[in-house]
């Protein structure tokens, strides 16, 4: 057994009541020395690092990637060793396993994005902070008596955006969760991202046009950013659902990198795609004509999440009376319109964000989400690619924080992943 004061230093800067029991399951501590990595430069404090456990009165432990003031997550992020009691009543104990990092989770971290998680003392630091990461999947290991939805086993996802999903475990009441029916032949991987970015483009090729089903195969939508996540889901939906889509993509390095993202992006069903210069270029408005049959098969919606002149040109290649929805501004340039689009063609231009949509529309989402995993177990919806890195309970925190900054970096082979190897 080891001494009080030696139990104490394992949990860190955890609640203090819990470093005072005395029975343990498993306990070890050794002294981790800082690794010399490429992460090292990073504001992550290397402490007393010690074995996972889990008490016998239902104490354990966690970490999570936590930020109490805003900033780039290399400057910011933390990560913070914590614990959490037996569930009671109607909560539930969460084990991560996997989360996506999203660019909106680095705006949220860096203070730009509009909904800002509170900042709060409840898993004891010493300044008040938010758990960073807007969706994940988590398992269910522990639940409280009056628990009626959920089973230990379970997968659940979080009803809500900005509850915090970068950490190994977690605890919610069962409210705040949403039951994956049927997790067989799904992974964490497909869990993990399905409630943010193909909710969004569900609902944007749903809910702003009127399509008519009548006319399958002869109606478009256009899109760019058509290589993000919400972009290949667009393209894979609008497959599903008879819409043809022009996809516009950033060039790559050489010609031959760009017919593979080009090709890829075919295979999942896009029925053009095209490169931003292409877009840009006085072809485009002929390449337009040839694919539309001379606006025979009207552009129907234009979904932008790159703004500037992008956005501009995917307005120019819309038929009158149809709509533009950005979602995004990864360009960071705003959207300029020409009046004459506005006066000649009535467009009409719209704005989405999945999470206020959510929070208006629950049961609607977990409805979305429920077709969209349907497709995936059939094969019709498939993976995105990503990088993953995988968190285990000695994972540095530097290292995970350096997956973090390098979402916003641009020209990746995939998006980040974090994948937790439970060793319970
Ligand atoms: N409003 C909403 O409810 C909502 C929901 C989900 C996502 N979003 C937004 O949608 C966008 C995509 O998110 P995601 O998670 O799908 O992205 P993602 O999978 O992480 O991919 C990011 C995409 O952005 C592209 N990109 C990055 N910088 C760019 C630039 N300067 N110009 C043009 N394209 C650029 C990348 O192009 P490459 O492939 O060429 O690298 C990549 O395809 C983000 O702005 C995100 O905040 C909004």
């Amino acid at each position: 057994m080891l001494s009080n004061s030696l139990v104490r230093s394992a949990f860190g800067a955890s609640r203090s009541r819990v470093g005072g029991l005395s029975c343990r399951v498993r306990v070890s501590a050794s002294l981790t020395a800082p690794t010399q990595n490429q992460w090292q430069g990073f504001n992550c404090r290397h402490s007393l690092e010690s074995k996972r456990w889990i008490s016998v009165y239902g104490y354990t432990q966690a970490k999570a990637l936590v930020y109490s003031r805003y900033g780039e997550p290399k400057d910011v992020l933390q990560l913070h060793k914590h614990s959490i009691s037996a569930p009671h009543g109607t909560q539930v104990n969460l084990r991560l396993l996997a989360a996506p990092l999203n660019p909106a989770d680095v705006n949220q971290i860096q203070g730009v994005y509009p909904s800002k998680p509170p900042f709060e003392t409840s898993l004891g630091t010493q300044a008040p902070c938010a758990v960073a990461g807007n969706e994940g999947a988590f398992e269910v290991i522990a639940t409280g008596s009056h628990v009626t939805s959920l089973s230990k086993g379970d997968w659940v996802v979080m009803k809500q955006t900005g509850r915090g999903t970068w950490r190994t475990h977690a605890q919610m009441d069962e409210s705040q969760l949403i039951r994956i029916e049927n997790k067989e032949g799904l992974t964490p991987l497909q869990i993990s991202t399905v409630s943010v970015n193909p909710v969004t483009a569900y609902r944007m090729i749903k809910d702003f046009c009127d399509w008519d089903w009548m006319r399958a195969g002869e109606e478009w939508l256009v899109q760019n950013g058509a290589n993000s996540g919400v972009g290949r889901a667009t393209i894979q939906l609008a497959r599903e659902w008879g819409i043809k889509t022009l996809n516009v993509v950033r060039e790559r390095k050489t010609p031959e990198e760009t017919e593979k993202l080009k090709q890829e992006l075919r295979d999942l069903g896009a029925t053009a795609v095209v490169t931003e210069a292409e877009l840009l270029s006085g072809e485009f408005k002929n390449l337009v004509h040839d694919l539309t049959r001379k606006g025979r098969e009207p552009i129907r919606l234009a979904l932008n999440c790159v703004g500037g002149k992008s956005a501009t040109a995917l307005a120019k290649t819309l038929a009158p009376g149809s709509r533009l929805v950005t979602y995004g501004a990864m360009s960071k340039q705003p959207v300029a319109l020409p009046s004459g689009l506005l006066i000649f063609k009535d467009l009409a231009f719209h704005g989405f964000w999945v999470s206020k949509w959510g929070d208006k529309n629950p049961q609607l989402k977990e409805n979305t989400i429920n077709d969209v995993l349907q497709l995936t177990r059939t094969g019709k919806f498939k993976d995105i690619p990503v990088e993953e890195l995988k968190w285990r309970w000695d994972t540095e925190c530097a290292e995970l924080v350096g997956g973090v900054q390098e979402t916003l970096s641009g020209f990746r082979s995939g998006k980040g992943l974090l994948r937790y190897e439970a060793e319970e």
